[in-house]
């Protein structure tokens, strides 16, 4: 049970090196299950998520080699067809074993995810999918149970865009016999990274980064090696801690396009922004200027930077509104940020952020990810010092943020083995 301690006020000034990302990789790693053999995986971003998929699948009977950033995965010796509650508890994303499997051995057994910190993240989407294809689905127990010969080609059309639905369809359709039409699907940058790794297995698939997506099933797909697409939510987390904290910072390896809805936003704030290949250089704003924001599906503004924009605002010369659109209830971070003198209103799924002169450090409990990113943000503006507590929470999707952080001047620390 680390926390983290920050002193406060320091400007940033450097670059930081960002990682490959979390939510591509844990779509690539069940995506092995669909052929039997050896993968590589370069620029695999050290993260405690990653580690838990590779768990994970060591628990179907693969093999899974992990060095700080590259991974081996075999799937020659898979025999166990379950993701069993134990993981899926940890991690909700566990859940992307179901298309792959189904398709490849006709069998899954996979947990149901449970709760999450901010309220209800159903996956009825996953379970219509994978039932449209032909599987016979039951639920027994908390476990989805889906059986069946082969898959079949289907139309499904999404009521709302989900990411991980369009994986798990994507992931089961491949093998299936015929083609299946996907219609609102998800075209986040990880989900265009699955779609383009399958191809390279031997896959079909029309529409990549489209909401409309065609795939002609095949009978057999090969092992293949891939680098991992770099994490934007890390790189756009750094982007605003510059612009909150002031200075200079770059942010390096990443890729600016699949940033544009939050350098807009970061623009209209008054940073200013400039790209070169794959570098973002962020001058900070003299005074923040409130800008409204509304979370959306890629390519809007994400709603894994909600939290990181409301810190933002929390200093701004107004007030601002964050909506979001996506998780009605994902504002767990608010009463912390109130805790450190933050001035911000709840109405249902909108967040009034009337800006203050200043923070002021406190002790503030993490609850989930990016959540927890929004505090450790707040925290290196506040006056004083700021105590983040849990923070195996961010260890889940930033790769040792506090390394990086010290790097560009932030006056941080973990302390480990807290009770508290
Ligand atoms: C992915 O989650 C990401 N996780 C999340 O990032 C991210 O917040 C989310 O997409 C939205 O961008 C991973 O990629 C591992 P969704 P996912 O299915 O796939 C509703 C982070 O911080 N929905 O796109 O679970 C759902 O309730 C994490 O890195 C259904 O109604 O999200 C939500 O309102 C947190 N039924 C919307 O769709 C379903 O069956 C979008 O969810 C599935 C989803």
């Amino acid at each position: 049970m680390d926390k983290f301690i920050i002193h406060g006020g320091k400007k940033l000034n450097g670059s930081v090196r960002i990682s490959g990302a979390k939510n591509a990789a844990l779509a690539l790693m069940p995506a092995t299950l669909l052929a039997s053999g050896k993968y590589e995986f370069t620029n695999t971003p050290d993260l405690r998520d990653v580690t838990s998929m590779a768990k994970l699948l060591q628990t179907t009977g693969a093999d899974v080699v992990r060095n700080a950033h590259s991974l081996s995965i075999n799937t020659f010796r898979v025999n166990k067809f379950e993701a069993p509650y134990e993981h899926v508890k940890k991690m909700r994303a566990s859940i992307y074993v179901l298309g792959p499997l189904i398709a490849r051995y006709g069998y899954a057994k996979v947990s149901l995810p449970g709760g999450c910190a901010w309220g209800p993240r159903p996956v009825n989407l996953h379970i219509e999918g994978i039932r449209k294809l032909g599987a016979a689905v039951k639920l027994e127990s908390g476990y989805i149970v889906a059986k069946a010969k082969r898959l079949k080609a289907a139309k499904i059309a999404f009521d709302v865009s989900s990411v991980g639905a369009t994986g798990n369809v994507l992931m089961a359709a491949v093998l299936a016999r015929g083609t299946t039409v996907v219609e609102n699907a998800a075209k986040e940058p990880e989900t265009e990274a699955l779609a383009r790794f399958l191809v390279k297995m031997g896959a079909k698939v029309e529409g990549i980064g489209t909401n409309h997506l065609e795939i002609e099933g095949v009978d057999a797909l090969h092992p293949v090696n891939e680098e991992m697409i770099p994490d934007r939510i890390e790189a756009g987390t750094f982007l605003v801690a510059g612009a909150l904290a002031g200075g200079k910072i770059k942010v390096t390896h990443c890729n600016p396009l699949q940033l544009t809805a939050v350098l807009t936003k970061l623009e209209e704030s008054g940073a200013s922004v400039k790209i070169d290949g794959d570098t973002i250089e962020l001058r900070a704003p003299r005074n923040i200027k409130p800008v409204n924001v509304t979370t959306a599906a890629y390519p809007g503004f994400p709603t894994d930077m909600q939290a990181q924009w409301i810190a933002l605002m929390s200093l701004c010369t107004g007030s601002a509104v964050v909506t979001d659109a996506i998780y009605f209830d994902r504002f767990k971070h608010v009463p912390e940020m109130i805790r450190l003198g933050a001035d911000i209103t709840l109405n249902e799924n909108a967040a009034v952020v009337q800006g203050v002169k200043k923070l002021k450090g406190a002790k503030v409990m993490s609850t989930d990810l990016r959540a927890s990113a929004s505090l450790i943000l707040a925290g290196l503006v506040a006056e004083g010092t700021t105590e983040v507590l849990r923070v195996y929470h961010l260890d889940r999707g930033y790769e040792h943020i506090e390394k990086k952080l010290q790097s560009i001047g932030a006056d941080i620390k973990r302390v480990s083995g807290q009770e508290y």
